[in-house]
């Protein structure tokens, strides 16, 4: 077996700049510019350069996808699932260089990059499963069950794939959530365009290699998955907007809400920003309910869609969450990625720059810090903000970072304006021991999933996942995707007699 570094050798140029991919070739720009990704935690050095791509070369990827897709597209469900299932075992075999790119890139803990790449690769296999299943089996209907229509035409009607999908991950999984669109895509048949986000490009461009390792072993179209990078506001625009795309697919910040806009007529499916809040009733487990705000505030650093971003709490529990929660943030280690530490480097200096912003607007306006305000560089110590009122920006904005605001609320329904007058739905979770109260909670809050009794999450990634207002378009989860990225082709046989006459 070659190495990692014979497997990765063709992804780079001599002099150590990343390459772009398309039809299977990994190639340097035209343009003869790069781009660059810096270290965030270590006070933004460069860290890697890749190609500047241009507008002709994006082109030339959705042209070759565009080929690929339709060679796919007659390729037995079979063998798409079995390409998929080679991919996930490249992931796997190769994932320490691509895990090693995460912790530079984006600062993210050593294990959580381990796991990103292995819950991708467990994600790609069960798209496989599912495909087979689902996309075996199509619906024949008989024109007789509509009023005045006689037994003469059957329709068989099947799902069949869009064409080529534009997958733009964020850098927050750059590996997980490329693929969380690539696999569905490619199992339904279709062949896919991936715009990598800066920070986390050269993740993807490991994760690309191992779908084009597979790609040349299955013996299926090289141009099935390409990748062009360059900065988004240079080529960004032109490529969502491109003619060739089908369906664009699409996760990250409010950005999305322009690429919704510019998408050319075509389907998207968004996943953008989230301020979820965890109400805890009166009657909460409160030990459950500050591991939960915790563990959903705090991991990754709070670079999470799915973070927890507000904190509701009723009287009777609200002293006791702050305490426990409190004395959790403190056994939280603060320090460097590869350290495995708990808080690590926000992705930019203009992140912690927008988390400071909030927490001194908040101060200002009379919340109390639970922890000294402590920042290095891109470093931003947990906080536990405290006594947040509704007109503090920390209410309604989300911070990206490892910033929890606490409101203290008196009834459910001052909870809810504050879940349902957010511009954003996502997620929301409630703590209680009372399963009416669960419920009710539950129906009553405009978000696309609540959690009852436990933090607010993506995962498992078969189940559906969904926003609502400036959350998201569409709904993810790995059959949903599948669903989204495929088209219902009818099939009408019209019969020369009504079969019941034949009788
Ligand atoms: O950041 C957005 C992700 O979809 C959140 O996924 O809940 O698995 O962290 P996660």
């Amino acid at each position: 077996m070659a190495s990692d570094d014979e497997f990765y050798a063709d992804i780079r140029s001599a002099d150590g700049t990343y390459k772009f991919l398309v039809d299977g070739a990994w190639r340097e720009s035209s343009s003869g510019r790069t781009c660059g990704s810096v270290a965030p935690a270590d006070a933004n050095a460069p860290a890697y350069a890749f190609q500047a791509c241009t507008p002709g070369e994006v082109d030339e990827a959705f042209a070759a996808a565009r080929a690929a897709h339709r060679q796919w597209a007659r390729t037995p469900l079979h063998e798409r699932a079995a390409l998929l299932h080679e991919v996930a075992a490249e992931m796997r075999a190769r994932r320490a260089p691509m895990a090693a790119c995460l912790v530079r890139e984006i600062a993210k803990p050593a294990k959580d990059a381990n796991t990103e790449v292995v819950r991708s690769a467990d994600l790609i296999d069960y798209a496989a499963e599912e495909g087979v299943r689902a996309l075996g089996v199509g619906t024949l209907l008989h024109a007789d069950s509509f009023p005045g229509a006689a037994r003469d035409k059957l329709c068989l009607a099947s799902k069949v794939p869009l064409g080529v999908v534009l997958c733009i991950p964020p850098f927050n999984y750059p590996v997980n959530l490329a693929v969380s669109k690539i696999a569905p895509a490619l199992i339904a048949g279709n062949a896919v365009v991936i715009k990598p986000p800066t920070q986390g490009c050269v993740a993807g461009l490991h994760m690309a290699q191992c779908f084009r390792a597979a790609l040349e072993k299955c013996g299926a179209p090289a141009g099935l998955v390409n990748v062009v990078t360059g900065a988004g506001a240079e080529i960004g625009d032109y490529m969502t907007s491109h003619p060739s795309v089908n369906l664009v697919s699409f996760t990250g910040g409010d950005t999305g809400l322009s690429v919704a806009k510019k998408a050319n007529m075509v389907p998207t499916q968004m996943e953008l920003g989230g301020k979820d809040a965890c109400l805890v009733l009166p009657d909460a487990d409160v030990a459950l309910a500050a591991s939960a705000v915790v563990k959903g505030g705090f991991s990754y650093s709070g670079q999470r869609c799915t973070a927890v971003k507000l904190v509701l709490a009723f009287p009777e529990v609200a002293d006791e969450l702050v305490e426990l929660v409190c004395a959790k943030i403190e056994a939280l280690r603060v320090g460097r990625p590869e350290e495995d530490a708990d808080i690590t480097a926000l992705v930019s200096k203009r992140s912690a720059d927008f988390v400071q912003g909030l927490v001194e607007d908040a101060v200002a306006k009379g919340a109390s810090l639970k922890q000294p305000w402590r920042r290095e560089d891109n470093l931003v110590w947990p906080t536990l903000v405290d006594h947040v009122t509704s007109d503090m920006r920390l209410a309604w904005e989300e911070p990206f970072g490892p910033v929890v605001p606490v409101v203290r609320v008196t009834s459910e329904a001052e909870a809810l304006r504050f879940v349902n007058e957010s511009k954003y739905g996502l997620q929301g979770c409630v703590f209680t021991r009372d399963v009416d109260a669960a419920i009710r909670v539950a129906d009553l809050m405009e978000t696309g999933t609540v959690q009852v009794n436990g933090p607010p999450a993506r995962g498992p990634d078969h189940f559906p996942f969904q926003g609502v207002r400036d959350s998201g378009i569409g709904s993810q989860g790995i059959i949903n995707s599948i669903e989204t990225m495929t088209k219902t082709k009818s099939v009408v046989i019209n019969l020369a007699k009504p079969s019941y006459a034949l009788a």
